[in-house]
């Protein structure tokens, strides 16, 4: 006997195994045109065919019809800054400009503990109205900004990984710290926030720039005292930051060496960006098995460059896919993965829909090493899902009528789709978020 809370009719797509190869997406993926989606306890007790999972109800009615919707596991964004949700969208500069123009100003706002705590709450709500379950997320440099943002995400129940920023040079007065400050005020907030509920802490170096030795030696030493925290910071972004990292470094081979010097690359590590990679830095992330978060919308948007899918497949590192706000310029992973698609064309590697898929759900959830927490619906993973409406648009309707298989629809949804395309979103088992005017029979 199956022991569920809910029991939910609809199509399903997922992958339901990690991947080495692009290939090996193809053969993984699971598609039930009519399933029956059992949950109880926040995970998922079983997904099966209609007609088979029907006699598994407790009473022949009694589950919730969402027939017409098509069910995907909750999205997983890489990549992301909180406190510059309030900025996306900030025109004219590229990287280093754009960061002393606009995003320092910004962030100085979050030592205030109310301004924190409204922004958390949008953010989390932009989260959910896109679908996106789990989030690697930057915080400031202010401890305050984190407490806030774990507060809400505890309230919510969500699987949310987040960490302060630590600066101590190359930065305004107003957003720098000693090393010795950042240690403590990084090492209480894990002791306060990490494992709690569902909740991780990664320990967040801006980056090389902002960092002098001290400061990632006291990263290197929070590592070693809590070993199952995340290491979160940008790798090779943009060509003239990655220039000011050599003057900087002197003494360092490449970008990358910086962060393995001080042993800050390995499991459970995950660098933003990773543009402009020298093959040294591709054969270190793979063998120190870290993880990079390939944020299109944002490399588009600041004029960065084209990230290396297919050199990234080729050198086995973990991916995933980050929206990167307020760089990038949506929350939202179908739009993500469209642009994603445009930056493979634009080096002639085709991104299929079942590959984007992986990327944005299991694949995201590997790179943060939870592929055996989320991802999927594999019997035991927590329930975290989003109901898509498949056409919402009458350019949409008109296109999806002319769809001949699930392939071609997820293609459709990830060049035309956004945030109407998400009609709920599932945390832990339990209705998260659901837009308005949804018609559902229980
Ligand atoms: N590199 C250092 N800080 C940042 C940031 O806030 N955004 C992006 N895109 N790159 C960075
Ligand atoms: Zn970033």
């Amino acid at each position: 006997m199956i022991n569920y809370r809910h029991a939910l009719r609809a199509s399903f797509f997922d992958v339901t195994a990690t991947a080495d190869t692009p290939q090996e997406i193809a053969e993984k993926v699971r598609y039930l045109e009519d399933g029956l989606l059992f949950i109880g306890e926040g995970v998922v007790r079983a997904l099966l065919p209609w007609e088979e999972g029907r006699l598994h109800l407790r009473h022949s009615d009694e589950w919730i019809d969402l027939r017409g919707k098509l069910i995907v596991p909750g999205f997983v964004d890489t990549h992301l800054h909180y406190p510059q949700t309030e900025m996306i969208g900030a025109y004219g500069e590229q990287l280093l400009e754009w960061l002393t123009t606009y995003t320092f100003p910004v962030e100085s706002q979050y030592s205030n503990s109310g301004h924190a705590a409204q922004m958390s709450a949008f953010f989390l709500n932009q989260l959910l109205s896109n679908g996106t379950t789990t989030a690697l997320v930057f915080g400031t440099v202010h401890p305050e900004s984190v407490d806030a943002l774990f507060a809400a995400a505890a309230e919510q129940n969500m699987r949310l990984i987040a960490g302060k920023v630590m600066m101590d040079r190359n930065a305004p007065d107003y957003l720098t710290e000693t090393a010795e400050q950042s240690y403590q005020q990084t090492r209480e907030l894990i002791q306060r926030w990490h494992h709690h509920d569902r909740l991780g802490y990664a320990i967040t170096p801006r980056f090389a720039p902002t960092s002098s030795p001290d400061l990632l030696e006291a990263v290197q030493r929070l590592r070693e005292e809590f070993p199952d925290t995340w290491l979160h910071t940008h790798l090779s972004e943009n060509p003239q930051e990655i220039e000011w990292v050599k003057t900087l470094w002197p003494e360092h081979e490449t970008y990358l060496d910086v962060y393995d010097h001080y042993g800050l690359t390995g499991k459970r590590s995950v660098f933003a960006h990773a543009i402009h990679l020298q093959e040294a830095e591709w054969d270190c992330l793979h063998r120190s098995d870290s993880a990079v978060a390939f944020c299109p919308t944002s490399n588009l948007f600041l004029g960065s460059g084209l990230f290396r899918l297919q050199t990234c497949w080729q050198k086995k590192v973990k991916m995933g896919i980050g929206t990167d706000v307020g760089a990038g310029t949506t929350f939202n992973m179908l739009r993500t993965l469209g642009e994603a698609y445009k930056i493979g064309q634009l080096q002639s590697y085709r991104l299929c829909a079942s590959e984007a898929f992986y990327h944005a759900t299991l694949g995201g959830a590997r790179a943060l090493c939870l592929n055996q927490h989320i991802g999927n619906f594999n019997v035991g993973k927590e329930a975290d899902f989003v109901v898509l409406d498949v056409a919402v648009t009458p350019l949409q309707k008109l296109r999806a009528s002319r769809c001949h298989d699930i392939y071609e629809q997820l293609f459709m949804l990830m060049t035309l789709g956004d945030d109407r395309n998400i009609a709920q979103t599932w945390i832990n088992g339990e209705c998260a978020w659901r837009r308005d005017g949804l018609e559902e029979a229980a």
